[in-house]
């Protein structure tokens, strides 16, 4: 999906990712020291906002201009000190330039690009992170598409831990974890509106890979 996409996908509805951080977001991150991060397709902005309420300063980058004007309103409701934490920053997550000091964490969360493209954006991603920063991509696993329920459903968007791994290659990252990851749908949002919690136990099968910078 191009930009204009992504756009009239936004417009069609309210919050469509909801206000809740993604819960690998939640189990990854909670634990680390904040200091600078980039959020890469951050969409409406909900894993900014909450790892700018844990004291992180966040950038959080996308090319859909109503996903970041509705971020920005939900940024104006949010007390001064987190508000002051968070810039929004209209980009393209293949081709920006990072500032040269550098991420202590850049956060990929359901970017779901043909491999190529990916391959690129998860390459900048890895450039942008500082000595010892941490990079977490997490998204629909291929296995998804006949294991799981949700997303995207063409599978050239899809991808594997091993394919991030492969895209990252020669990177000077250090593999922590890489996985498949099985994410209960019926408590959130989304998935509650359109009747998911009906369907009791459907998960989704997302890929979830958290990398260090050694050097
Ligand atoms: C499924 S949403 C995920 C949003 C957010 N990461 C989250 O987890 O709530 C995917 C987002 O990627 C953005 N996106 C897709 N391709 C992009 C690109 N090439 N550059 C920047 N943003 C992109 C879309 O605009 C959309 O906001």
């Amino acid at each position: 999906m191009d930009s204009r996409a992504w756009d009239e996908r936004y417009a069609a509805s309210e919050l469509v990712w909801g206000t809740e951080p993604n819960r690998w977001v939640v189990r990854e991150l909670a634990g680390l020291a904040p200091g600078r991060a980039l959020d890469l397709a951050a969409g409406e902005g909900r894993n900014s906002i909450w790892l700018a309420g844990l004291g992180w300063e966040v950038t959080g980058l996308d090319f859909s201009t109503v996903a970041l004007g509705r971020a920005e309103r939900l940024t104006a409701s949010l007390p001064d000190e987190v508000a002051d934490r968070l810039t929004w920053r209209h980009g393209d997550a293949r081709d920006f330039e990072a500032p040269p000091e550098g991420y202590d964490l850049v956060l990929v969360a359901y970017l779901q690009l043909p491999a190529e493209d990916r391959r690129a954006a998860l390459r900048r991603a890895a450039a942008a992170l500082a000595s010892g920063g941490t990079l977490l991509v997490v998204g629909h696993d291929s296995t998804n598409l006949t294991e799981g329920v949700g997303g995207p459903q063409d599978p050239a968007v899809l991808y594997t831990p091993e394919d991030v791994l492969a895209d990252l290659a020669g990177a000077g990252l250090r593999t922590v974890r890489a996985e498949r990851a099985l994410r209960p749908l019926a408590a959130e949002a989304g998935h509650r509106d359109r009747g998911g919690s009906e369907d009791g136990g459907a998960v989704a099968v997302d890929a979830l890979v958290r990398l260090e910078r050694t050097a």
